[in-house]
């Protein structure tokens, strides 16, 4: 099934494809070493010239295979979520990122929330994955709420900012997502 970029609306935020006028909003906040902390694929320094790149990277995928949405709040890009998806094993990657002044609101729980409704309903995967460094406990805590187990940790298994890291795997599978959402209805 082909799927077109959509766009929509959580409590607090909405969610849209990004476009080039989003590099400014984009290197805001992907440009602050606290957030780019914990990925490797943001790189340092981060400026226009990357922010470009990564635009440019988006559209040269497929929507389908890595749907990724602009994130907003009063018409200003503060981070990003996307799926990197493996069509023939009906998995997805799920990642996020979000402005460092708009922490610990539950904004991050709240996208996430709506990609797993995304991932599992509209694009109709089976299973939703993530995996994040040891130390982000940020991260750990929203894969929780989301409802994703942490199956693993595999060592050494990344290089990020000249340092090797531990990665922490989590998994959720598309019943138990509609399981908790009905308990949740109950
Ligand atoms: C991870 C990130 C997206 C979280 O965004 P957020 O909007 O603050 O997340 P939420 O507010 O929905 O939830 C954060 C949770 O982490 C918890 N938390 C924050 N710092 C923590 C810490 N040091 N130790 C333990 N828990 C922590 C908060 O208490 C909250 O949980 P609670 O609601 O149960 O209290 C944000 O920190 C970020 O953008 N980090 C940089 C990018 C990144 O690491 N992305 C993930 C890569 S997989």
């Amino acid at each position: 099934m082909t799927t077109q970029p959509v766009s929509f609306q959580t409590e607090r935020l909405s969610l849209r494809p990004f476009s080039f006028g989003d590099v400014d909003d984009i290197v805001t906040y992907a440009g602050n070493p606290e957030v780019s902390r914990f990925i490797p694929s943001i790189p340092r320094p981060y400026g226009r010239r990357q922010a470009e790149e990564y635009l440019s990277r988006l559209t040269l995928m497929e929507w389908d295979s890595r749907p990724t949405f602009a994130i907003l709040q009063s018409d200003r890009v503060i981070g990003a979520i996307d799926l990197n998806v493996r069509a023939a094993h009906g998995t997805a990657e799920l990642g996020f990122v979000f402005g460092h002044e708009h922490w610990g609101q539950g904004l991050a729980t709240e996208a996430g929330r709506a990609m797993l409704g995304y991932g599992f309903g509209r694009l109709g995967l089976t299973l939703l994955t993530a995996r994040s460094d040891i130390r982000n406990k940020a991260s750990h805590a929203v894969l929780r709420k989301l409802g994703m187990e942490q199956e693993g940790v595999l060592r050494g298994r990344v290089v990020q900012h000249g340092e090797r890291l531990d990665v922490a795997h989590f998994s959720l599978f598309k019943g138990e997502w509609m399981a908790a959402l009905k308990a949740r209805q109950s």
